[in-house]
């Protein structure tokens, strides 16, 4: 202020003044990050075209034992993978680089997975989707250590289905999997068989692993970027590993079994020129009919299987398109539901082999209605925690009785997306906020997306082995809201029995199983 001959300005005048000035500088600065960040997270990859052949995870080769086991061999490891020019990748994966073999069985037989663990890290090997014993399961209890194995085995004892292996380490399954260890395990039975549906691997019946990446040069970024409340978001996918793929196609029906194996992004799939596909299979396996609709919605670890018709020499993109994942714009543009991605472009050869066309019936539900449900439970969805508790691996938060069906309610008010997966069953949606659920949620389910201000109900059946001291996981299966404590732990006890000690805590976390 100048000390000319006019009156001075008053003291808290010039405060006033000055904070104000302080203000506005401060809202316009967090105004334009917030708006420059806003803007630059919206991401698109369509048109970007597609430059490269997409590869397909071999078949894991396998023994069968004199008793008729199936035997198969998986060995984590620490290896290179060639994605973008000026050098190798460091990454991880089974038998290879990065992903593992399509391991592949039959329902009724016994099978036994010897993995060894020759990454710097403990780990394990989560069966996703499958219906097996607890101790089997390769939950975040049964740690494999550095250097160490593990031979889990049971009986498949479940319908054909497109399942998928990966780790789960309490808290640190997020970055297991982006560094590539995941792959897919089909089952088939009978009824797969007989039904006229193109099963010809890697010809026209096609794993599509879909990951979202981020490149810093050479390098995978897994870090989360501001405001990303989900986790990580790429910015842009691959399949199966490959960049920019295109798959060419020599039949005219191609089946397309389509996982979405991201940590945090929900995808929206469907074709750029709109045409129309039959979901055939949802996550536990075939529909009792094939739904055509032009969108397949999938959050992390949900699958869906979808036959899809080419005309001869024809070009078809499957894209990701926007989405809703809300609840509000804020949400909805962090969360990625406003991202779009080119995601593999099918070229079809000028001749086509003729495909027989598709059945009307594929095959029976063998899910519960939950109208012989014993027990009713309730999960309130939030980041901080299932029920209001983070994740204790000392900690059974449900135990439920071997043989019963149970009406499992499941709440997401949290404000965020969040999606819902439990171990060991496959569950049918009996009505999404009160109503009958939309086509696109029938089918057996492991896994569903619930966005905020959602309620769902799902009916499930523990059938298979009880043991008391053995949990089974259930959560949100956005990687990072996992690791952060969304699980809960459930165990399957004979009728009237109680739930034991959890086995296998590390840091002996489960010495002292204090019960909630
Ligand atoms: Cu896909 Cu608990 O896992
Ligand atoms: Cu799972
Ligand atoms: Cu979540």
């Amino acid at each position: 202020m100048s000390k000319t001959g006019k009156r001075r300005m008053p003291r808290w005048k010039r405060i006033v003044l000055v904070l104000a000035s302080i203000v506005a500088v401060l809202a316009v600065t967090v105004g334009t990050l917030f708006t420059w960040l806003y803007t630059g997270a919206r991401i698109s990859t369509v048109g970007a075209g597609f430059h490269r052949a997409l590869a397909v995870p071999p078949l894991a080769s396998s023994t069968v034992e004199p008793d008729g086991t199936r035997v198969f061999d998986l060995r984590m490891q620490a290896g290179e993978t060639d994605f973008v020019p000026g050098g190798k990748t460091p990454t991880w994966g089974f038998n290879g680089g990065y992903l593992g073999p399509t391991l592949r069985a039959e329902r009724g037989e016994k099978v036994r997975v010897r993995i060894s663990n020759t990454l710097p890290e403990a780990s394990t090997v989560h069966w996703h989707g499958m219906h097996l014993p607890a101790a089997m399961d390769g939950g975040p209890h049964q740690t494999v250590p550095a250097g160490g194995a593990w031979s889990p085995q049971w009986t498949v004892d479940q319908p054909a289905a497109t399942l998928w292996y990966h780790p789960h380490p309490h808290g640190a399954t997020e970055t297991h999997v982006q560094r590539g260890l995941a792959g897919m395990f089909l089952l088939d039975d009978e009824r797969t068989r007989t039904l006229t549906l193109p099963r010809t691997y890697g010809v026209d019946d096609v794993p599509v692993i879909v990951q979202d990446v981020r490149f810093d040069g050479t390098r995978l970024d897994h870090g989360h970027q501001l405001m990303r409340s989900a986790g990580f978001l790429g910015d842009r996918t691959m399949v199966n590993g490959t960049l920019d793929p295109y798959l060419e196609v020599k039949d005219e029906l191609v089946r397309l079994r389509l996982l979405n194996a991201s940590t945090a992004r929900v995808y929206d799939f469907g074709f750029a020129d709109g045409r129309e596909v039959h979901r055939i299979a949802s996550d536990g396996g075939l529909l009792e009919a094939p739904h055509t609709t032009d969108r397949i919605r999938l959050s992390p670890g949900e699958r869906a299987e979808i036959v899809v018709r080419v005309r001869p020499g024809e070009r078809a993109v499957l894209r990701s398109f926007e989405t809703a994942v809300g609840p509000d714009f804020w949400n909805q543009r962090f969360g990625g539901g406003d991202d779009s991605f080119d995601v593999l472009e099918l070229r079809a050869a000028a001749v086509l082999r003729p495909s027989p066309p598709l059945p009307q019936a594929l095959a029976p539900s063998e899910l519960p209605t939950g109208q012989d449900a014993a027990r009713h439970r309730f999960f309130e969805l939030r980041m901080s925690g299932i029920n209001g508790r983070k994740m204790d691996m000392a900690r059974v938060d449900e135990t439920v009785t071997r043989g019963t069906s149970e009406v499992w309610t499941v709440r997401n008010g949290n404000g965020m997306p969040h999606n819902f997966h439990v171990h060991d069953v496959q569950f049918r949606v009996l009505d999404v906020n009160g109503a009958a659920p939309p086509p696109s949620l029938r089918g057996p389910k492991d896994t569903v997306f619930v966005p905020s201000g959602t309620t769902m109900r799902l009916a499930m059946r523990f059938d298979g082995a009880a043991d008391p001291d053995t949990p089974y996981m259930y959560h949100c299966h956005l990687l990072y809201h996992e690791d952060q404590g969304m699980m809960g732990q459930f165990v399957v006890v004979e009728p009237g029995g109680a739930a034991g000690t959890p086995q296998g805590a590390p840091h002996g976390a489960g010495a002292h199983g204090h019960r909630p």
